[in-house]
């Protein structure tokens, strides 16, 4: 069992719609997965089919729940994973606790995951675009945290900060949290200031940054005025298909790769081929793409691959094992900044 943050202060990286759609890939492929919109906007809440305005049960008023059934406020979202949602409301906690001491107010969830994880394989904690005590309650109450970048200008922008708060953390009351991964979205093959971007975010992040890059993707905007992941709305676009891969690419980090072929039946299977194949070999599998539904096709047509920038790309790519990242990159950045 893990919990994962997926962490940024940064609004509009990506955060949101990699957990809705990477907890229903998690699901696809046998695990247990609970959510936790711990955002006031409540984007997670909706984009997993519910309403935000009218929840009896959301992880506000699980705060304030003095008896401690904090199963009643699990709900099932259609698309497979267990849901706690979020409400407005949410937004005022941090001045409603100014009375609890400094370090009971960091461990508010925390205790209370403490007494739910155990029913599930895997919780992953939308976390809201904000270094305020909503987010470092999700890192104390965190193993690891996935931090998405967007690959567009000043990517590396607040790193650092970001950086500082998970070495705050880490160092004092969660000493084993760890970075999971960093997750290069919105990447537009079209353009060469995502390969330049992924570039600078690998030399920087190096082995963390994951394999799988989300691209963006027409039908991941789409799929959340649905109240559906991209993988309900639309299985075989690119969005679905990339969320697929990092959700096998993350089991295959966190759990035997036994497991994953025992929880996995043969239609499943298929889908980790697929995945496999479209975003770890993307040259061979151009005619595959071929088959994807109308509006891929279309984006297809529009993309000119420079093969000689994608070959750059797959050599930038570092297998993962151990953590380091050059402090000087970061301060050159940010001063270019
Ligand atoms: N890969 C993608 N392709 C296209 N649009 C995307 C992609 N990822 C996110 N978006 C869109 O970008 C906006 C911001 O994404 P979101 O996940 O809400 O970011 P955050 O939670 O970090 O604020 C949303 O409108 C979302 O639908
Ligand atoms: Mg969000």
């Amino acid at each position: 069992m893990k919990t994962i943050s997926i962490f940024n202060q940064k609004g509009g990286v990506g955060k949101t719609t990699s957990v809705v759609n990477l907890s229903v890939a998690l699901a696809k492929f046998g695990k247990k997965v609970l959510v936790i919109d711990f955002d006031p906007q409540a984007n997670t809440t909706t984009g997993l089919g519910f309403d935000k305005n009218n929840q009896e049960k959301s992880v506000y008023k699980m705060f304030y729940d003095e008896d401690g059934n904090y199963k009643d406020y699990i709900v099932k979202s259609e698309d497979g994973p267990y849901l706690i949602p979020s409400e407005n409301s949410l937004s005022g906690l941090e001045v409603e606790l100014v009375s609890l001491d400094q370090v009971e107010r960091l461990q508010m969830l925390d205790q209370i995951i403490k007494e739910i994880k155990k029913d599930f394989d895997l919780i992953l904690i939308d976390c809201p675009p904000s270094l305020g005590l909503l987010s470092l309650n999700a890192l104390v109450a965190s193993d690891s945290i996935i931090i998405p970048i967007q690959t567009e200008y000043y990517a590396l922008e607040g790193v650092s900060e970001l950086l500082k708060t998970y070495d705050t953390i880490k160092n004092s009351i969660k000493e084993d949290l760890e970075i999971e991964g960093v997750l290069l979205c919105m990447f537009d093959k079209e353009t060469n200031l995502s390969y330049e971007v992924a570039e600078e975010v690998k030399t920087f992040f190096k082995e963390k940054v994951f394999r799988t890059m989300i691209p963006r993707n027409i039908k991941l905007a789409e799929a959340p005025s649905f109240g559906k992941s991209v993988i309900l709305y639309d299985e075989k676009s690119k969005g679905a298909r990339a969320y697929m891969a990092l959700a096998k690419e993350i089991i295959e980090n966190i759990f035997r790769k036994n497991d994953l072929e025992k929880d996995s039946n043969d239609d499943k299977t298929e889908d980790k081929k697929e995945t496999e194949e479209v975003f770890e070999n993307p040259d061979e599998n151009k005619e595959k793409n071929n088959k994807n539904s109308a509006d891929d096709k279309l984006d297809e047509e529009k993309e000119i691959i420079d093969k000689k920038d994608d070959k750059k790309f797959e050599d930038g790519i570092v297998k993962k094992n151990k953590f380091s990242f050059d402090q000087n990159k970061l301060v050159n950045n940010e001063k270019r900044d």
